[in-house]
């Protein structure tokens, strides 16, 4: 029987992932099928007894449900109760079971990359939950200083004191991350500033930064954030939000399927959707 897959969200009609799991399926030949469910918040109970009652096989989770979710799976992996959201959950015989790829995704776009966290000074932008995923995947990697600039401090405190893994790291306000960028060799933007459509705008700018600095901002649309511009014109290397969501789609297709797949044919898939 063909097995389902699929992603609930509020939105959802703009996922791409039903495109890049469902071009996956047919390049390994996989009798499977990825659908994408547009879930309100009030229905989410009623959603994942009905994805029981039809055995899913394996469904991500985006906006506004990855916290949401916790309470009704089976079990959660422990990076994902450490960072409170799931993204990916997969039915091992009838056991919903809860993951976060986002950071993972984060961090392995980032050596595709060819760049290292261990003893490098990173910055990271923002505090939410994307923020928070990352910070965590990052932190276990051992950098020397993982500071956040958040525009509500309160939120950043919240993701450094909930971190399991101790890293030196301080808040920073706008002003002074963006008196300091020269201190960091990895800055990574994880707020929604200067995504399609408020494309002017960004949260930091770039005046001065430290030589062979890598600047990365989750966001694929656009594909060069103001941000990212910037960053360029300072002589950085960048690199935006495709890499992170391709990867967290590898991850979820491997634990899915027991398939690493091909990244390149995801990451074109992806781009052809985006026009
Ligand atoms: P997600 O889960 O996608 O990361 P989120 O939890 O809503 O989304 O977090 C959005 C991030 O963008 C936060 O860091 C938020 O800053 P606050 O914590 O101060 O709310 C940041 N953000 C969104 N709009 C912003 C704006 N206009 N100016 C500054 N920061 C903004």
């Amino acid at each position: 029987m063909k097995k389902l897959f699929g992603v609930i969200g509020d939105p959802i009609s703009h996922s791409m992932s039903p495109a890049m799991h469902n071009d996956l399926f047919a390049a390994y030949s996989l009798d499977a099928h990825y659908q994408a469910f547009h879930i309100s918040r009030e229905n989410l109970t009623d959603a994942i007894i009905g994805f029981r009652a039809m055995g899913i096989a394996g469904f991500n989770v985006t906006v506004p449900h990855k916290e949401a979710i916790i309470p009704l799976l089976d079990e959660l992996d422990p990076l994902a109760e450490a960072i409170g959201a799931v993204n990916t959950v997969v039915n091992q015989t009838g056991k919903l079971i809860g993951y976060n790829t986002d950071g993972s995704g984060y961090v392995k776009g980032l050596l595709n990359q060819k760049q290292s966290i261990k003893d490098k000074k990173v910055l990271i932008v923002g505090a939410g939950g994307a923020a928070r995923a990352i910070y965590f995947t990052i932190a276990k990697e051992g950098p020397e200083l993982l500071d956040i600039c958040n525009r509500t401090p309160k939120r950043a405190e919240q993701i450094i004191n909930d971190c399991p893994f101790r890293v030196p790291a301080r808040v920073l306000s706008r002003p002074d991350a963006e008196g300091s960028l020269e201190t960091y060799d990895l800055i990574v933007q994880t707020t929604s500033i200067g995504m399609h459509p408020e494309i002017g705008q960004s949260p930091l700018s770039v005046h001065k930064l430290k030589p062979g600095a890598f600047v990365s901002d989750i966001i694929y649309n656009p594909l060069e954030t103001k941000l990212l511009t910037e960053a360029a014109e300072k002589g950085a290397g960048i690199q935006n939000g495709i890499d992170m969501f391709v990867y967290q789609g590898a991850l979820a297709f491997e634990m899915w399927t027991g398939i690493g797949p091909d990244i390149e044919r995801m990451r074109h898939k992806v781009l052809n959707q985006l026009g």
